[in-house]
């Protein structure tokens, strides 16, 4: 994060704040979270994108102290369950700038995005539009859709986070024809007010020219509608997915290049269409939200193992794991990890940062160098930990999970406490 730095003492410092000092009040592990880096972000978002709206992805982190300063950083927020959705909400998220997602809502989501009037839903299924349909009609009230669309891209990035390539279950295919059909069926309906289409090919992704190619097919298809119905359609969104930096080999693209890049695309391609450039809009999460975080754990123990002939690697095993951080498990991810407590001279060793559960996959940061001095007490920092690792955590091996706790200006502040065994056991009837 922007405030992360080595203090001349040798400790790892983040919102004017060392990191043991940190530690020592709160324990490990922990995600500390630098608020001035997440504002900062979510904010540039919003600059670079002036005149576009952009909704904060919660699904990467949600939490409400987050939701709040993302909205008074001027974003709105996408949720893709009731549960995002109620977090939003009791942050006071101004309704209108909340938009629903999700492949599968139950009536209940629905019943309480209808509820609550949020600014859109998007659909993704002919069931779902019927369902819609049906509760607007029960209520007598309208709801403002956007259509899911696959665009047939295929991103550059992990299968699992892939989304716009046609044998995946999200969205109505362009290719096909169903795109269309659901386009028109939700232009005819006379209680859902069709905004646009919506498209997100997936995530982590460094490539801009994914975005373009999707803006592309999406604006071809706005056309179509238009020539169509004679109606143009007011909005369209691109969605989330821009690439972080994880390890120092990944460089992602600025807001304003990427801003830049989609606004060239999109006005040169509406021109060429001749369509009013639509109003539009996209769905980071893990840019504003990954980069302000660093997982903080407490090395118990070291071993080292050959691994090949005069080889050696370190196995440095930490307090947490596969539960607090599933994405090297999951998708194969890469971290990075330092020192946190202490400068040391000692030489860089191959080193393996494990977690503490019962598998061999617990990997939390495959490889990295370590020096050779590294001990149990010592604390293991692993920046870039604040998208999809709490978000994603669970109770794997009755491990509570660690808590969310934001620095800035020296001073602490928990966002979501830890979990104890307490919570846990409160669910086992017995
Ligand atoms: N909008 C939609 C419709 C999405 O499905 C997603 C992510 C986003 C926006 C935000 O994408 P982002 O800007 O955060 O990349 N658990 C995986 C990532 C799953 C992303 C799911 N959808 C991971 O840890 O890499």
């Amino acid at each position: 994060s922007r405030t992360t730095r080595r203090a001349e003492d040798g400790r790892l410092e983040v919102g004017g704040l060392a990191v043991a000092d940190a530690v020592a009040e709160v324990g490990t592990p922990v995600y500390l979270l630098d608020e001035v880096d997440l504002r900062a972000r979510a904010r540039e978002f919003a600059e670079a994108f002036d005149g576009w709206r952009v909704y904060y992805a919660g699904k990467s982190f949600l939490c409400t102290a987050v939701a709040r300063w993302v909205a008074e950083e001027g974003l709105g927020v996408d949720v893709c369950t009731g549960g995002e959705l109620a977090v939003a909400l009791r942050a006071g998220v101004d309704p209108a700038v909340i938009g629903l997602h999700g492949n599968n809502k139950s009536t209940a989501e629905l019943e309480a995005a209808l509820d609550a009037g949020i600014g859109r839903i998007i659909v993704d299924s002919g069931h779902e539009i019927d369902r819609l349909e049906r509760l607007t009609r029960e209520r007598g009230t309208t709801a403002r859709v956007m259509v899911r669309v696959t665009t047939g891209i295929e991103a550059h990035t992990h299968e699992y986070i892939a989304t716009a390539h046609e044998d995946q279950k999200f969205g109505f295919s362009i290719a096909s024809g169903q795109a269309m059909a659901a386009l028109l069926r939700c232009h005819e309906s006379d209680t859902l007010e069709l905004l646009g289409i919506h498209s997100h090919i997936g995530s982590q992704i460094f490539d801009t020219q994914g975005f373009e190619m999707a803006a592309r097919r999406i604006l071809g298809l706005h056309a179509d509608v238009r020539d169509t119905t004679g109606a143009e359609m007011p909005e369209m969104d691109l969605g989330g997915g821009f690439g972080i930096a994880y390890t120092t080999l990944d460089t992602p693209s600025s807001p304003a290049e990427l801003a830049g890049s989609l606004r060239r695309i999109v006005e040169h391609e509406c021109r060429a269409l001749g369509v009013t450039v639509p109003a539009l809009s996209i769905e980071p999460g893990r840019a504003i939200s990954g980069p302000s975080t660093m997982a903080v754990y407490e090395v118990g123990t070291v071993k080292p193992v050959v691994v090949d002939q005069g080889v050696e690697r370190l196995y440095v095993a930490v307090d947490g794991g596969m539960s607090d951080n599933i994405r090297p498990a999951l998708y194969a991810a890469e971290y990075s990890a330092t020192v946190a407590n202490r400068a040391s001279d000692a030489d860089p060793r191959l080193g393996r940062v494990v977690g503490k559960h019962c598998e061999g996959g617990d990997i939390l940061v495959r490889d990295e160098f370590l020096p050779a001095d590294i001990a149990p007490g010592d604390l293991v920092a692993v920046p870039a930990s604040g998208a999809y690792s709490r978000s994603m955590a669970s109770n794997y091996n009755h491990v509570p999970r660690p808590p969310v706790v934001s620095v800035r200006d020296g001073r602490l502040r928990t966002l979501v406490r830890r979990e104890t065994l307490d919570d846990i056991l409160a669910l086992d009837a017995g």
